[in-house]
């Protein structure tokens, strides 16, 4: 069967909206990245829960409908990023499916840079 696609608005902090189709299935990283969602250093891992660039914010109701719960490695990884909120996740580690049609997502300003 054909993989459904949702559509997810991405938010970026400069106020720029940016509509994506993403495949469910895919990780929110991917689809950032295959829709040339340009973010500053975003994603700097590549998904391998090792940096904390790739954080996200929801809102909060869509926040409690995300399906996978975050894992211990993602909340210890979560504490390092910038502007850290009760709704937020690391982008490479949620999946995205056919409930989040539709949602916003917000990509937060600046990202925690180790090189300073
Ligand atoms: Fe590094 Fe998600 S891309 S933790």
């Amino acid at each position: 069967p054909k993989k459904e696609k949702v559509s997810l608005c991405f938010k970026l902090a400069d106020g720029s909206e940016h509509t994506a189709m993403a495949k469910v299935g895919d990780n929110l990283l991917d689809i950032i990245i295959d829709n040339d969602i340009d973010v500053d250093g975003f994603g700097a891992c590549e998904g391998t829960l090792a940096c904390s660039t790739c954080h996200l914010i929801f809102k909060p109701d869509q926040y409690d409908q995300i399906q996978e719960k975050p894992t211990d490695e993602e909340l210890d990884m979560l504490d390092l990023a910038f502007g850290l909120s009760d709704t937020s996740r690391l982008g490479c580690q949620v999946i995205v499916t056919k409930e989040m049609d539709g949602w916003e997502i917000e990509v937060p300003s600046g990202v925690a840079d180790a090189r300073g």
